[in-house]
């Protein structure tokens, strides 16, 4: 069995708040138990260019656990693989180089911070042999085997304390206000965050919608007097037959950008009620500053179990969320799914039985 005395850490694809709090109980926990660790600049880049790695010690984590972004960087490059590496060594296959520098570095084993891409990534390089462990981040909450990831609960409650401050001006201009809210292909963030914030439509890429259902539930609303409506809408819920909303194209590699649907909703809705509408868009607001209590501890425990995997000798584990406790599971049975907000989901049947439309 590998002994491990040296690990790296990173960070990869879009950020979520945690990440530091991740690094942080990762750089103790190993630490403590005397095993070294280096830091990753710039995700899977870290290894690539010598320059990008530094030693962490607890001394360069103290602080951080309250701070949003990563102090390693990150970079969202979609599929690395096809690209070739030029270094001031020279040009190079992408996993030739990182396998190679894997070696050289010095390390026994990886531990990769990150989003289905960055698992996928690291799927592959564990299949090839590096000993590392996955820890699930992002604000969408989409990743397959766990019940949630870091992250996700301060985009919620971000997105609750906007949904809050809407309802007040809302109700002053009697306006129907829609918020657009992040969580690609699953529409947990826009669940969590109405549910939370009180919405009275709540528009999920789970649910295809019909206008003409969201017209009536704000006509109903108007008839008992309430005179202003709040719509969530997820990023990537569409109308029924109707394709996404999309600021961007995928291309070279780089996973298509939805947007916009928060802009078209309001602009029908505007049409087909006649009341002053107004749309915003929380976009990357939600990413944005400290983690919560919750997002904090959470990371934290990913962060130590990931460090006790490793030294059990697991490789090629995901930590997991499987309350009450933190679990490895293979990476090979979570990488390239997306875990979507199930229909029978009681917050579902319980909005729906408060009144909440889903414009279906
Ligand atoms: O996956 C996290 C996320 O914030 C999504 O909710 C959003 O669609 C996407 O990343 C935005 O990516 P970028 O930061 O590349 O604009």
């Amino acid at each position: 069995m590998t002994t491990i005395k040296k690990i790296g850490v990173l960070t990869g694809g879009g950020d979520a708040p945690g990440l530091n709090a991740v690094i942080r109980a990762v750089v103790k926990a190993a630490s403590n138990a005397g095993v070294e660790v280096l830091g990753l600049e710039d995700s899977f880049d870290g290894l690539i260019y010598p320059e990008k790695s530094r030693p962490l010690t607890p001394r360069d984590v103290t602080g951080i656990l309250r701070r949003g972004g990563t102090i390693l960087g990150t970079v969202n490059r979609g599929n690395p693989f096809a690209t070739p590496i030029t270094t001031p060594d020279g040009t190079f296959d992408y996993v030739e180089r990182v396998m190679e520098m894997f070696e050289r570095t010095a390390l026994d084993a990886l531990v990769c911070i990150g989003g289905d891409g960055t698992l996928s990534i690291s799927h592959e390089f564990s299949k090839k042999g590096i000993p590392l462990v996955g820890v699930p981040k992002t604000i969408d909450n989409d990743i397959v085997g766990t019940n949630s990831s870091f992250g996700f609960d301060t985009a919620v409650s971000f997105a609750t304390e906007a949904i809050d401050r809407l309802h007040t001006t809302a109700e002053a201009h009697r306006r129907i206000m829609v918020v657009e809210v992040m969580g690609r292909y699953a529409g947990w963030i826009a669940l969590h965050g109405g549910v939370a914030g009180g919405a009275d439509v709540i528009l999920i890429p789970e649910i295809p919608y019909d206008l003409d259902r969201v017209v009536q539930c704000i006509r109903d609303r108007d008839a008992w007097g309430a005179r202003f409506s709040i719509v969530v809408v997820a990023e990537g819920a569409r109308p029924k037959g109707g394709a996404i909303s999309l600021v961007e194209e995928a291309r070279d590699g780089q996973a298509e950008r939805l947007g916009g649907v928060g802009m078209r909703v309001a602009k029908e809705l505007d049409t087909r009620t006649g009341k002053e509408t107004r749309y915003v868009v929380l976009g990357h607001l939600q990413r944005g500053g400290a983690p919560t209590a919750f997002d904090r501890t959470l990371a934290t425990r990913f962060g130590g179990k990931a460090v006790e995997v490793l030294l059990n000798g697991q490789f090629g584990m995901m930590v997991a969320n499987h309350p009450p406790d933190i679990v490895p599971v293979p990476l090979g049975d979570v990488v390239g799914k997306i875990r979507t907000v199930p229909l029978d989901y009681d917050l579902i049947h319980t909005a729906r039985a408060l009144g909440v439309s889903f414009g279906d």
